[in-house]
């Protein structure tokens, strides 16, 4: 087996997730999700703790079997120490602190963004460093230069909502349930773009808008529907189509603006917006167009997921960047 043997654990937000990684090679990636949260249309921080308590156990139990690993095999055990929803890293925090102290093995505070950064260094092709990372998730819309595993610069992101929030907040006021980013999305694929043009946000520098999208959607829908009450149904995927579309155009204009002033060639994309069909797809027109080569990472390691956590422990293992049980839960830990 190959060394180092490590255990990941992610419960920053509303997954818990646990992977075992043995000299950088993913041995098991097991996630849980929580439907607790849809009835409430967002993610409830009280019941993700609960549900984190509920689930880890299972969860390591799980990886560490189907991985084939003992924990006494184990070199170190790796969490997530921020950002993120406090109650959420407490409990898998204290979960790794107390299996680490047990075991008498090192433990690895990993930042959650650097691992959505680094999850492109799980499997090929990988990105060549520099390059420029967009990550995009519910939480976080951040522009990257990624200098080598361990040193990386924000060189933009959002002002106000991140681009899974502008997802799911106007996915909300088409009525669709959360989250609605990955609903929206589908919709959208049988939808014309350009049926309603919103305004695409122009912030200077390399920063990001969103509530401005938001907001001309929700007054657009309202004087729409005073006048067709089944204005939204009737064109619901053109609504879609064309709010996904203001979406891209906002992240790559910035995107395209920021390649170029750095020259990097190589693009990476990263967070569960990853997924979004169109933004997959202009990305690949814009590699054609710009001679880019674009890096998007396995579905499963897009969203959060304990595998990319795992991978940043192994970076931060080697350059011998280890944790105490002093370590605590930092919910706006800087990248
Ligand atoms: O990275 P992630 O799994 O969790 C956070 O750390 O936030 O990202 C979740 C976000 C949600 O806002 C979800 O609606 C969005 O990613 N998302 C999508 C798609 N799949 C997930 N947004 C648009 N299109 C998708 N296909
Ligand atoms: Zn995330």
């Amino acid at each position: 087996m190959e060394h180092p043997i490590i255990l990941a654990i992610e419960s920053s937000c509303d997954d818990t997730g646990a992977a075992v990684m043995a000299g950088g090679k993913i041995l098991a990636n097991i996630v849980a999700g929580q439907q607790v949260h849809e009835q409430y249309g967002g993610v409830v921080p009280e019941l993700a703790s609960r549900a984190h308590q509920q689930h880890l156990l299972p969860v390591v139990q799980a990886a560490l079997q189907k991985a084939g690993i003992s924990k006494n095999d184990l070199d170190a055990v790796a969490f997530t120490q921020g950002p993120g929803l406090l109650g959420s890293l407490l409990v898998g925090g204290m979960f790794a602190k107390s299996f680490a102290l047990a075991l008498d093995k090192p433990l690895i505070g990993v930042n959650h963004m650097r691992a959505h950064i680094l999850a492109h260094f799980i499997e090929e092709p990988r990105p060549q460093f520099p390059f420029l990372c967009l990550t995009v998730s519910g939480g976080h819309t951040q522009l990257v230069v990624v200098r080598s595993p361990l040193e990386m610069d924000i060189i933009g992101q959002t002002q106000d909502d991140a681009a899974g929030e502008a997802f799911d907040k106007t996915a909300k006021l088409l009525g669709l349930p959360y989250p609605g980013g990955p609903r929206l999305d589908k919709l959208a694929q049988q939808g014309n773009p350009l049926r309603f043009p919103f305004p695409v946000n122009q912030m200077p520098g390399y920063d990001f808008s969103f509530s401005g999208v938001k907001t001309a959607v929700m007054y657009f829908l309202r004087q729409q529907t005073q006048q067709n009450p089944a204005f939204i149904e009737e064109n619901l995927a053109d609504l879609c189509a064309s709010i996904q579309h203001t979406i891209i155009q906002t992240l790559m204009r910035q995107l395209r603006r920021a390649a170029a002033e750095y020259g990097l060639t190589n693009i990476a994309i990263a967070g569960g917006v990853a997924a979004n069909s169109g933004l997959r797809a202009e990305l690949q027109r814009l590699a054609d167009e710009l001679g880019w080569q674009v890096f998007i990472p396995a579905f499963q390691y897009c969203t959060d997921n304990a595998g990319m956590i795992a991978m940043t422990a192994h970076f931060q293992y080697e350059a011998g960047d280890f944790a105490t049980q002093l370590a605590s839960p930092d919910p706006r830990l800087k990248l």
